[in-house]
Formats: structure tokens, C-alpha cells, sequence
């Protein structure tokens, strides 16, 4: 956090990007502060690009001013409807708004909106620390107005509502997930009354669009420490409505004395243990849906008590649904989250049984160029908290990573394609495309590798005709 005084508040929006801005207002004689995220994120040395500014008076009148005064390079866009205007100046965007007054019916969503003072703009902001203003006009320049404490709050942590959190939620219930994500993001606590709301309110989530929750909650899974962002959706009943699969996944039940492990804060564990290590959110979506068939698989062997068979194959079926629901794309980022959750047990029962050269390199032709990112997972999946059994796995790791590493290096799996395509077996025996050319196609590819024939043209060939007159196909021609 910055050692706060108006000085140095004061140094910092003397930087020109702010002193044309200056000019303007008082010229015009508007009085305009930097309001909102950027004031936080600069009070918290965080980066932020977007400069939101609010004029007492009209915010277009105001960018189309600053953007003449900047001259040729500024870009000015209007948006007469939300009274708002931005300027695109290099690579710095910031936003105009006239200062308003918002009050919302029951009955809709849509907001009276009046023209209003600072006051009356600060008040229909989300969070105190979201309400922060600094003046930007010459004679008061650097002067903070922070009438809910929001400076205090930034200190002590807390997310906190400026008015009854009630109306605030109300008034946009997207800031129940907005509250939680900040909490997530800066490592904050949301203060009770506030939290209390968001329990009491959680149902009216359901108004929102799937795009912006699911905004939302990529940024709680992109935090630092995810968990604690699912663990307050959780608690406060939205989890529950935007993804219920997730919250399936919690409890433990024991029978005969045998219970499993709870599921959702395993998970959990896995999402916290995966982003020490990666911030790619893809690879974090894998470890949230990792076990996610587990309930819809769970059964009671009165040998071998709990299991989950196949979770891996159901949880992989069960994504399209989730991802189109959740407003993610159904494109090859889900095949690859669906890759992951298909062969996350792979490298462990690999390690349980023998580290076959055969099985290493099958799982290499599977994962391909995701291996990397799947071990990454598999390590991540091991939350036992029983030391000696956590060192075991992850000797075993190493031994199946040594052994991919080895075998990658020696037979290059990886991006790997059988010597000879299905086009070339119809040439060579005078096939129309059928069940015999898939077949002998992935003989071939089987052969190779289970290791009966090393991965080079003339090999594949040969076993093509050994195969292939097995069948009593004979060749026509020798194609190459
Ligand atoms: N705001 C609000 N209610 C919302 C969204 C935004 O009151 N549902 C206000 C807050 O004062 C917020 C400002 O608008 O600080 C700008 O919103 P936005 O750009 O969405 O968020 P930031 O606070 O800038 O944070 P981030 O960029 O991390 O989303």
C-alpha cells in the first residue's frame, strides 16, 4: 500500500497523462475526479489500466474537449446512451462520466438515472474501497474524498458495502459475485453484514446473464488462492445456483466404517495446489472438473468399500453440458480440459504397476503436447496428508516422468503419426474405404506402440503384409 498524503497523491496525477485532463476540466470549469478501480489499485501499487473519471456536469462534453485538446492520435467514442464517453489516446483508455444519481424500482432492473454530485455518485458504487475519488482539478488536486472509509477498509482488508448492502445488492446482484472475487483476488474478508446480504440474496443471481457471472468466476479461479473465493460462494448459496455439480461433490459418507474423501475440498486443494504452479486458466478449469463425475459413479463394494469407476471417462461426457450452461467455450479449450479429465488417473496407475515402456508410450500418443500440463496435473491431484504415502506417489512421478522423458527422447511419440496413412493401405492393397483399412491402420499404430516394431516406414510396411495376409489380402502395388 502507498504512504498516503495529499503530496503524494498529488505528485502522482501531475504525471501528463492526468495534466491534460486537468486543463480541461478547469477550463471548463467542471470539477472531475479519478474515481473507482484505478484510485484502489494505485492506494494498492497494483497495475491498472483503465482510467475511469467522473465530471460534475456532462462527461461527453468533457472527453470531446480533452480529446481536441490531445489533437491528432486521440480517438474519442461517445455512448450517448450510457452518458458516457471514451478517450483512446497511445495505449492509455480512459472513461467520462457525468456524476449521477441512480435509483432502482423493485419492479425492473433498468435504474432512473439523474444527473447528480460526487456524492450522490459515490453512493451508487459497489464497495468502499470501489468508491474512492480523487479530485483532479488544479486547485485541489490530489485531494481524496473517501466518505465511507474506504481508505481504512483498503487497510484493514475488508469488503464492505458503502450503503445497507441489501440495496446494493439489489441494485446489481452481479456485485454478490463482484464482492467474492475481490475478497479472492486482494486476499480480503468480507465483512459480516455484507456477507449476511449476499446469503439472504443469492437467489437473484438468477437474473444475471451466464457472460458476466462466468467473467466473474474465471477472476476468482485466476486468484492467487482460488479456494478461498469457491469456498465463500459456497458457504453463501451461490455455488449452489451457478454450479451445482461443483457443490455435488461435497460430504463424505462411511459405511461399515469406510468413509471416502470430501470431494469438494479435494478439489479445492488440487485448483490451489495447480495454480502455485501455472496461471493458465485452462489448466485450472482441469483440476475443478477433474473428479466431477465422482457422485454421478460413486458405488458400494463390500470388498473394496467406496469406488468411482470410469469418473474419468463420465466427468469428460459431462462437459459440453457444463461449459455451454457456464457461457465457456465449446471449442478446443474444452477438448483440452476434457483430455485432462480423461487421462488424469493414467500416470498413476502407470506408477502403481509397472512403468512399462508400452504403456509410458501410449500415454504419450494420447496426451501428446498436453503430457507436460497433464503430470502437472496429476501431482497437483495428490492432497494425501499422510507424508510417507505423498512421498511414495511423488517418487513415482518421478520415475514416470524420467520414463516419458526417456522414451520421448528415444522414440519420439509425442506428435506422433503412423508411418503409413489409411490412403496409402487403400492404394496398396486396391481398397475403397472401409473397416479392414481402419483396422490395419491402427494394428500398425498398436505395434508400435506396444513396441513389436520400431517407428520407421520399412518396419510398419512389413507388418502391414504380414497383417494384412493374416486377412488374405494380397498388394497390388508398393507405394512410398
Ligand atoms: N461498479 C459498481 N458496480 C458494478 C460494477 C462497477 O459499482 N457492478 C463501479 C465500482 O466503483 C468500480 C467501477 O465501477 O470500481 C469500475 O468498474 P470495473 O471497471 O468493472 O471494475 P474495477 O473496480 O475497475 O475492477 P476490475 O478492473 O478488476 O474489474
Amino acid at each position: 500500500m502507498i504512504e498516503l498524503s495529499q503530496n503524494k497523491l498529488k505528485e502522482h496525477f501531475e504525471q501528463d497523462l492526468f495534466t491534460d485532463i486537468t486543463a480541461t476540466a478547469d477550463d471548463l470549469g467542471l470539477e472531475c475526479y479519478v474515481v473507482g478501480g484505478y484510485v484502489r489499485d494505485l492506494i494498492l501499487e497494483r497495475h491498472s489500466d483503465d482510467i475511469d473519471v467522473v465530471v460534475v456536469g456532462s462527461g461527453i462534453e468533457m472527453a470531446k474537449a480533452y480529446g481536441k485538446r490531445l489533437g491528432k492520435g486521440a480517438n474519442v467514442s461517445v455512448f450517448k446512451n450510457f452518458g458516457t464517453a471514451q478517450v483512446k489516446f497511445n495505449s492509455i483508455e480512459v472513461e467520462f462520466v457525468g456524476a449521477r444519481k441512480e435509483s432502482y424500482q423493485r419492479s425492473s432492473r433498468k435504474p432512473i438515472v439523474e444527473d447528480g454530485t460526487l456524492a450522490d455518485d459515490q453512493n451508487r458504487r459497489d464497495f468502499t474501497i470501489n468508491a474512492l475519488a480523487v479530485c483532479l482539478n488544479k486547485e485541489r488536486l490530489g485531494e481524496l474524498v473517501d466518505p465511507f472509509g474506504g481508505i481504512e477498509d483498503l487497510k484493514k482488508g475488508i469488503i464492505r458495502t458503502p450503503l445497507d448492502p441489501d440495496i446494493t445488492f439489489s441494485d446489481d446482484p452481479l456485485r454478490m459475485m463482484r464482492c467474492i472475487r475481490f475478497a479472492t483476488q486482494l486476499n480480503f474478508f468480507i465483512e459480516d453484514k455484507t456477507f449476511e446480504s449476499i446469503e439472504k440474496s443469492c437467489e437473484r443471481i438468477k437474473i444475471i446473464s451466464a457472460e458476466r457471472i462466468i467473467d466473474e468466476l474465471n477472476k476468482i479461479i485466476l486468484s492467487p488462492v482460488p479456494s478461498k473465493g469457491f469456498i465463500d460462494l459456497e458457504r453463501s448459496g451461490l455455488l449452489e445456483i451457478i454450479f451445482p455439480e461443483l457443490v455435488a461433490l461435497e460430504g463424505v459418507e462411511t459405511r461399515n466404517g469406510r468413509g471416502h474423501k470430501d470431494n469438494f475440498y479435494h478439489t479445492l486443494q488440487v485448483l490451489d495446489n495447480i495454480s502455485e504452479k501455472t496461471d493458465n486458466l485452462w489448466l485450472r478449469w482441469a483440476a475443478i472438473m477433474h473428479d466431477i463425475a465422482k457422485p454421478a459413479t460413486k458405488r458400494w463394494d463390500k470388498r473394496t468399500g467406496w469406488t468411482f469407476h470410469n469418473h474419468n471417462f463420465i466427468g469428460e461426457k459431462m462437459l459440453p453440458s457444463i461449459f455451454r450452461r457456464l457461457k465457456l467455450p465449446m471449442n478446443e479449450k474444452m477438448k483440452y480440459v476434457q483430455k485432462l479429465v480423461r487421462l488424469h488417473m493414467r500416470p498413476q496407475a502407470i506408477a502403481d504397476d509397472e512403468v512399462t515402456d508400452s504403456a509410458v508410450r501410449r500415454l504419450l500418443f494420447e496426451a501428446g503436447d498436453d503430457i507436460d500440463d497433464l503430470m502437472i496435473l496429476c501431482e497437483a491431484d495428490i492432497t494425501s496428508k499422510n507424508l510417507a504415502r505423498r512421498q511414495r506417489f511423488l517418487n513415482n512421478f518421478q520415475l514416470v516422468r524420467q520414463k516419458l522423458k526417456d522414451i520421448e527422447e528415444k522414440d519420439r511419440i509425442r506428435n506422433f503419426e503412423p508411418p503409413i496413412d489409411g490412403e496409402e493401405i487403400m492404394a496398396i492393397f486396391n481398397l475403397s474405404p472401409s473397416r479392414v483399412v481402419g483396422s490395419l491402420k491402427s494394428s500398425i499404430k498398436d505395434a508400435i506402440l506396444d513396441g513389436v516394431i520400431p517407428n520407421e516406414y520399412e518396419a510398419a510396411y512389413k507388418y502391414l503384409l504380414s497383417k494384412a495376409k493374416k486377412m488374405g489380402l494380397k498388394a497390388v502395388s508398393k507405394e512410398k
